[in-house]
């Protein structure tokens, strides 16, 4: 074992987070003395002969002077690498939105967030540090199927799955019996609002999601995952509007919470690729949380060396920007506007419809469940006769993203639904 990781370890093993990290996260260490930081050492000499990137005559960044024409950014916050944990700024902003956004983290502790390449790359930066291969996740389902790549295919592990509904509510049965099924060390993947069915739990489920948990780790190791991509999205009272990760963070010092969050959804900008890690782990000590932060470190510099500087750099921009806030609120009510607009149809839909909705209440999308139809026929139906685009989930599943449904053509595109299930059921009842 490599001594900076030792350390690292070292620093760890008084924390349940010894046991719950995989093979690649124990070996793991961010190189203190390699090329990053020596260059970091040097930065602001008179000298500067480390970093391997070109710099002009003048000493700014060597760059293209069309390519800097197009952004409207001094070029030392576009052309170099950006820092490997990310931008010192845009961490410190994050983390005080995070506080911001979830007022119940404000007397708690957490580590400092680390810049992902967006949340795709977050969570498989969790499976790099968590997750052995033929280790098991666990993550109620309906899911998003990007997962089965992620966890399943890049990580060998075995993705375990409950309903995520019992009754129309969350389902706690199901979320217990997995928890506490053998085995000691438990990794489970928390996403709300929900990708596909748009839902969060109320603040009552909320809280007895965190039960269940607490109650599991008198006797688990846990690593609860919380995959926050559509955070913010939430359009009804009464439901859960902070994060799962403020409940989880200081829970029990079996717990591991872990943020995956980040802009992609949260302001609309799904091409920057830039998302952020948090660790939260009751009694946490700081030494522990830098520990992890220099082993993520060394996991992204092990994969991509580092994110994108200049989506960095334009988002620290916007977050300064004295508008931000009511830009931002002005595309929440849009969707909104569109959630408002489908829950009226939804209310509408009656037994004899052929589908029913799963309950949403947040997010992007919200699913149907289909009676006999088949999700695959009625998208291509849907696709071939009517000129509408649904995502089919399974055999019997259908998601409609109203993120992407301008709300001119929300009703056209539910009675296009309803025409192409009942065309499938017609078929199917001539068929036999
Ligand atoms: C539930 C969920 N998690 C994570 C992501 C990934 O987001 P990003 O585009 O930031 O990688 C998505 C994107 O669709 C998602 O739906």
């Amino acid at each position: 074992m490599n001594k900076l990781a030792d350390e690292l370890n070292t620093t760890l093993s008084s924390t349940v987070i010894i046991d719950l990290l995989s093979d690649f996260g124990t070996r793991i260490y961010w190189p203190k003395l390699g090329i990053l930081a020596q260059a970091a050492d040097a930065k602001g000499k008179d000298i500067n002969a480390t970093i391997g990137i070109a710099l002009d005559e003048d000493g700014s960044p060597m760059r293209l002077d069309f390519i800097q024409e197009l952004i409207d950014l001094p070029p030392k916050d576009v052309f170099p690498y950006a820092p490997g944990f990310g931008k010192p700024e845009l961490r410190s902003k994050w983390k005080g939105f995070l506080i911001e956004k979830n007022p119940g983290l404000k007397h708690k502790s957490f580590s400092m967030p680390v810049v992902t390449h967006a949340l795709t790359h977050g969570l498989s930066l969790c499976g790099d540090l968590l997750i052995n291969q033929g280790d098991e996740i666990i993550v109620p389902s309906p899911y998003w199927g990007n997962y089965n790549l992620i966890f399943s295919e890049r990580k060998g592990a075995k993705v375990l799955t409950f309903p995520l509904f019992d009754n129309n509510k969350f389902n706690l049965r199901g979320l217990d019996n997995m928890l506490s099924a053998d085995g000691e060390k438990k990794i489970i993947v928390l996403n709300f609002p929900n990708n596909p069915t748009g839902y969060t739990p109320t603040i009552e489920e909320a809280d007895q999601i965190v039960n269940v948990i607490r109650k599991n780790a008198e006797h688990k190791k846990i690593a609860a995952i919380i995959d926050d991509a559509y955070f913010g999205l939430v359009y009804e009272e009464g439901i859960l509007k902070e994060s799962l990760f403020t409940k989880l963070c200081d829970l029990h010092e079996n717990v591991l919470a872990v943020k995956v969050d980040g802009p992609t959804k949260e302001d609309y900008v799904w091409g920057f690729r830039v998302g952020f890690i948090s660790f939260g782990l009751k009694g946490a000590s700081d030494s522990v949380y830098d520990a992890m932060i220099q082993k993520l470190g060394g996991a992204i510099r092990s994969e991509i060396s580092n994110c994108s500087h200049p989506s960095q750099s334009l988002l620290l921009k916007a977050y300064e920007n004295q508008d931000y806030w009511k830009a931002k609120s002005e595309k929440f009510n849009i969707l909104k506007r569109r959630y408002k607009e489908i829950k009226v149809i939804s209310e509408g839909i009656g037994l004899d419809s052929g589908y029913r909705p799963f309950p949403f209440n947040s997010g992007y999308f919200m699913c149907l469940k289909l009676n006999s139809a088949d999700a695959e026929n009625v998208r291509q139906k849907l696709l071939k006769n009517y000129s509408t685009g649904i995502i089919s989930i399974g055999k019997d599943i259908i998601r409609v993203a109203f993120s992407a449904t301008p709300t001119n053509q929300i009703k056209d595109l539910f009675d296009n639904i309803s025409d192409a299930v009942i065309d499938c059921n017609e078929q199917n009842s001539q068929k036999q």
